[in-house]
């Protein structure tokens, strides 16, 4: 018998662990980082171009409506005829929300903000829908319906509410948008205003991984109910750098005061390193497409229903930033128009992010769907800045 066949298993010297990887240079914010694999939706910021499932934003804002391109998002193409028929039946169905929801968000403080509000009142639908069977293709579609049916009667519910109303029930007979337009004001809304509020819809619906798509694709990984990956994505949309900017940009146009002073406003925001409410991408180095759509459609309605002085100074700031800004690759983005659309539409301002929302969740259910399709749960690693291992010091010694 040789030595070596002699030495047991403990006397072998464990294998010497594999040399660390060198780690991927660190990119603050995951800029030009691919985090997932995707064919909802491609944008093109050089050319300034949005495609869904390969079809021009512009075209479906045009000839599409926000529950037909929700299918297209969620499902990878157009409905049928009789597919959509019965997807807009199911979704009116659901529209109503329970009463004990409704007596929920009467509990939530008035002067709370409406993003605040519509991420508890998404979360509580877990508590009332919690079977989950996530590889079931009637569950995926029965809570698409529910979200896409119950998000915007939530959003009109605590508008009411918080006046000190009631809601008001759902209309059947009213497509998406005008019901919507409908349970927030109580009138059934001029068609054209309906039309240019599905528009709106259209567009704001999908924008790849931005940061509450990433956040509800993070939590969609965990194989957590869709109604938990909704609201984590409400909460991300909320802040002032992503969906909640496009309140900013009025507030800023009425600090502005006027188009002459346009150029001084704009020289001392860039003095003083400011941010300008609504310019500026990380993905697009020209004007946001969905701008250009929403400025067409905020000059239809000034058309129908009135001008409105705030254009002519937030095209007043276009221009004025261009010269500053745009060497930098800094214009207008979807915040900086849809603010003076929904106004014109008589929308209170701190319903805009929620709004946004509305459309936002045909897009996270369509990244939900995705990601349940390959999932792999979002685990990425980090780089340790903290300080050496330390000695435990007890309080009185401290
Ligand atoms: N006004 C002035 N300067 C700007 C602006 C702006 N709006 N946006 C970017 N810059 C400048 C930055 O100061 C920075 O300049 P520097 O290199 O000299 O320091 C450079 O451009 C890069 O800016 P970052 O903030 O690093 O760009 P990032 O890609 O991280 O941010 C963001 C993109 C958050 C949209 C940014 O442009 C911004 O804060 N814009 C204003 C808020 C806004 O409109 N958000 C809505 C975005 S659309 C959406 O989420 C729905």
């Amino acid at each position: 018998m040789s030595d070596t066949a002699s030495h047991t298993a403990s006397d072998v010297p464990p294998a010497p662990a594999p040399a660390p990887a060198t780690p991927p240079p660190f990119r603050p914010g995951l800029e030009g980082v691919p985090a997932t694999q995707s064919a909802i939706c491609d944008i093109d910021g050089r050319q300034g171009q949005l495609t869904y499932r390969g079809f021009d934003t512009a075209i479906l804002a045009a000839q599409s409506t926000f529950l037909e391109t929700a299918y297209l998002l969620i499902w990878g193409d157009l409905p049928t005829a009789v597919q959509l028929r019965e997807f807009e039946h199911e979704v009116q169905m659901h529209r109503r929300v329970s009463f004990r929801i409704r007596d929920m968000m009467k509990s939530f403080p008035a002067q709370g903000h409406p993003m605040d509000a519509l991420q508890a009142s998404a979360a509580s639908l877990g508590l009332f829908y919690s079977r989950r069977a996530l590889d079931n293709p009637e569950y995926i579609y029965g809570a698409v319906v529910r979200l896409l049916a119950k998000i915007p009667t939530m959003v009109a519910a605590f508008q009411l509410i918080r006046k000190g109303q009631d809601p008001i029930q759902p209309r059947d007979d009213l497509p998406y948008a005008a019901n919507f337009l409908y349970m927030l004001t109580e009138r059934e809304p001029d068609p054209l205003a309906a039309r240019i509020f599905d528009a709106c819809l259209i567009i704001h619906s999908e924008h790849s991984l931005n940061a509450s798509t990433f956040s509800a694709r993070v939590t969609a990984s965990t194989l957590t109910d869709p109604y938990a990956v909704v609201a984590s994505a409400v909460g991300t949309l909320a802040g002032p750098l992503h969906g909640g900017a496009n309140e900013d940009v009025l507030a800023m146009l009425e600090a502005i005061g006027s188009p002459d002073q346009v150029e001084p406003w704009l020289d001392r925001a860039i003095a003083e390193r400011q941010k300008i409410m609504g310019f500026g991408h990380r993905e697009y180095k020209v004007k946001d497409p969905r701008a250009v759509i929403l400025q067409s459609l905020a000059e239809q309605l000034f058309d129908r229903f009135g001008h409105d002085p705030l254009y002519d100074l937030a095209c007043a700031l276009e221009r004025a930033a261009a010269e500053r800004l745009g060497p930098k690759g800094i214009y207008p983005n979807v915040d900086f128009y849809s603010g003076l659309v929904y106004r014109k539409l008589g929308i209170p301002r701190d319903l805009f992010t929620p709004i946004f929302a509305i459309a936002r969740t045909a897009g996270w259910l369509a990244h939900w769907k995705e990601q349940l399709g390959a999932n792999r749960i979002f685990r990425p690693s980090q780089i340790y800045t903290g300080s050496l291992p330390r000695q435990w010091q007890p309080l009185d010694a401290r």
